[in-house]
């Protein structure tokens, strides 16, 4: 959505602080032993508490009220009863719906003991976040956030994962700008306007470039010895530039 007025950037940012809140929570509520339903259960009472509405079982009917994805489970994970354990890699995805308005965060978190390999990727990829974040300015190709995130990955090692991209969000969990690639497309002349709010969530990869059905309907997957990570904010582009709504996640 373009925001047209301050009740709607109200509204917008009051969303964007439950999903924040709401995956800050789930974050600290990870312990080896549990299952991702369990987390997920925690996730929806704290979001529903807060009056909100998870976003993905509105919009799509999916099976949870977050998207948990652990290991080589890249994205759309389905909460279930898979045990996490110690040195796992976990995906929380949280979007959720207040008063007609939408925001979208996620976060990998690491479950101690977190090697080395974890530690890097993860701090790559939310480098590459905070970048892309600072280079939107009104005016600029919607681009430059494609061209910043293949740039901190190629800087670091790592690969994009080129079917999952940002997008636009706000009066739905998904909507325009549709389909933000996360690399440099010198043919996508979109320019980003005041108001506009959308996405930034950079997939970065030790080595896969697509996420693959994993036949379940939702889960997308890499192949096992691949890890994969992802950070998002919900941000509005303004004339000061970028203000993200979903501060605190992570
Ligand atoms: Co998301
Ligand atoms: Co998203």
């Amino acid at each position: 959505m373009t925001i047209g007025n301050e009740n709607e950037l109200e509204a917008l940012r009051a969303v964007g602080r439950i999903v924040a809140d709401v995956l800050s929570y789930m974050g600290t509520q990870i312990e080896p032993g549990m299952t991702t339903r369990e987390l997920d259960d925690l996730g929806r009472a704290r979001m529903e508490g807060q009056g909100a509405r998870s976003a993905p079982e509105l919009t799509y009917d999916f099976p949870g009220a977050t998207c948990i994805s652990v290991n080589n489970q890249v994205a759309h994970g389905i909460p279930g009863d898979l045990v996490i354990e110690a040195g796992d890699l976990v995906n929380i995805d949280v979007s959720a719906e207040k008063n007609g308005f939408y925001a979208d965060t996620g976060a990998s978190f690491t479950v101690p003991p977190t090697s080395e390999e974890q530690a890097r990727l993860c701090l790559a990829a939310r480098r590459a976040l905070t970048r892309a974040v600072l280079a939107v300015k009104t005016g600029r190709r919607l681009n430059v956030i494609g061209q910043t995130i293949e740039r901190e990955a190629r800087k670091g090692g790592y690969s994009v994962i080129r079917n999952l991209q940002s997008h636009g969000v706000g009066r739905a969990l998904h909507e325009e700008p549709t389909f933000i690639p996360p690399y440099s497309d010198p043919r996508d002349l979109r320019r980003i306007h005041e108001g506009m709010v959308f996405t930034i969530e950079p997939f970065f990869s030790t080595g896969a470039d697509w996420a693959e059905d994993s036949g379940d309907g939702w889960t997308l997957v890499t192949e096992p010895d691949v890890m994969t990570v992802q950070y998002e904010h919900t941000l509005v582009a303004t004339r000061r530039g970028p203000m993200v709504l979903t501060k605190g996640g992570f």
